[in-house]
């Protein structure tokens, strides 16, 4: 049985008061979720990354709110006690703020959410504006943005020269006071990180490679327990190997399998020979 109990928002800012780190990583399965929320992390965010972690897409670009809903109703059952972020794919939210503020409720009406995130800057204050209003604890997510990709040049730190790190300054301003409760700064110079948790009044700031003076901190699971095949990032620090087990539990299986080693006993079942003779006969009887 699950002792926890859940996290809540009040939680969340108690431990930011206390100075105690904010926990948070990706997730996108029933059982990850239910490792997780054992593990007593506060946080999962349901990312679109699952494009590319889950799916083996180039980009999260193909993601789907559907896929996006699967996935955190997944998760949810896995984890009922952490606090459920489910992150917001290309395109719903962008259009418009009614689009954003429809979406936003299906991750909390579908999949049971405790809130959204959504990248982008002062351009998209509206939205989260929308959505808090309609009753959505949402969160912004600065530096950079996966969805922004092909604008931004390419997977490279945000923020770096004093104009761009300005604009990322004045943007964390304007999703706070636009009401988000949290904002993620990812690939962003930590002091710059640092000068926006210094300067947060009412908003919780997460850090992705952003340094460590953020309110806590956000991984990528997969990076986490080389899972991801493709690359890792450099911010990323490996906690297990899990994917080498894997690999490794793999290529003896299948020599097992092809030595006839495996199965043993103990991975089949059997019959009584009191039934087995009488089905015996009973096919016997066929043949006449
Ligand atoms: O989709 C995701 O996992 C994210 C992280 C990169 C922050 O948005």
């Amino acid at each position: 049985m699950n002792e926890r109990k859940k996290v809540t928002l009040p939680y969340l800012f108690k431990k930011v008061q206390n100075g105690e780190p904010i926990t948070w990583l990706t997730c996108y399965d029933y059982p990850t979720a239910y490792f997780q929320d054992r593990a007593g992390l506060d946080m999962i965010l349901v990312g679109d990354s699952l494009g590319m972690t889950m799916l083996g897409y180039d980009s999260t670009l193909p993601v789907t709110m559907d896929d996006m809903i699967r996935h955190c109703q997944a998760v949810r059952r896995g984890a009922p006690n952490v606090h459920l972020v489910g992150d917001m794919p290309y395109m719903s939210y962008q259009p418009s703020v009614e689009t954003a503020i429809r979406n936003a409720g299906r991750f909390m009406a579908e999949a049971g959410c405790d809130s959204i995130k959504l990248e982008g800057g002062v351009e998209m204050a509206d939205r989260i504006a929308g959505i808090v209003k309609a009753g959505i604890p949402a969160i912004g997510h600065l530096g950079l943005t996966p969805q922004s990709v092909s604008a931004l040049g390419g997977f490279k730190v945000q923020g770096k020269g004093a104009l761009q790190a300005k604009k990322i300054i004045d943007s964390a301003k304007a999703l706070e006071e636009a009401g988000a409760f949290a904002i993620l700064l990812e690939m962003v110079p930590d002091r710059v990180c640092k000068i926006i948790t210094e300067r947060s009044e009412n908003c919780i700031i997460m850090s992705l490679g952003s340094g460590p003076d953020a309110h806590g901190q956000l991984l990528i699971y997969h990076d986490c327990f080389g899972l991801y095949p493709k690359f890792k990032p450099r911010m990323a620090k490996v906690f297990g190997e899990a994917g080498k087990v894997i690999q490794e539990g793999l290529i003896e299986y299948v020599k097992e399998v092809s030595e006839k080693t495996f199965p043993q006993p103990e991975n089949w079942f059997g019959m009584t020979d009191e039934e087995y003779n009488a089905l015996d006969e009973l096919l016997e009887k066929d043949k006449r």
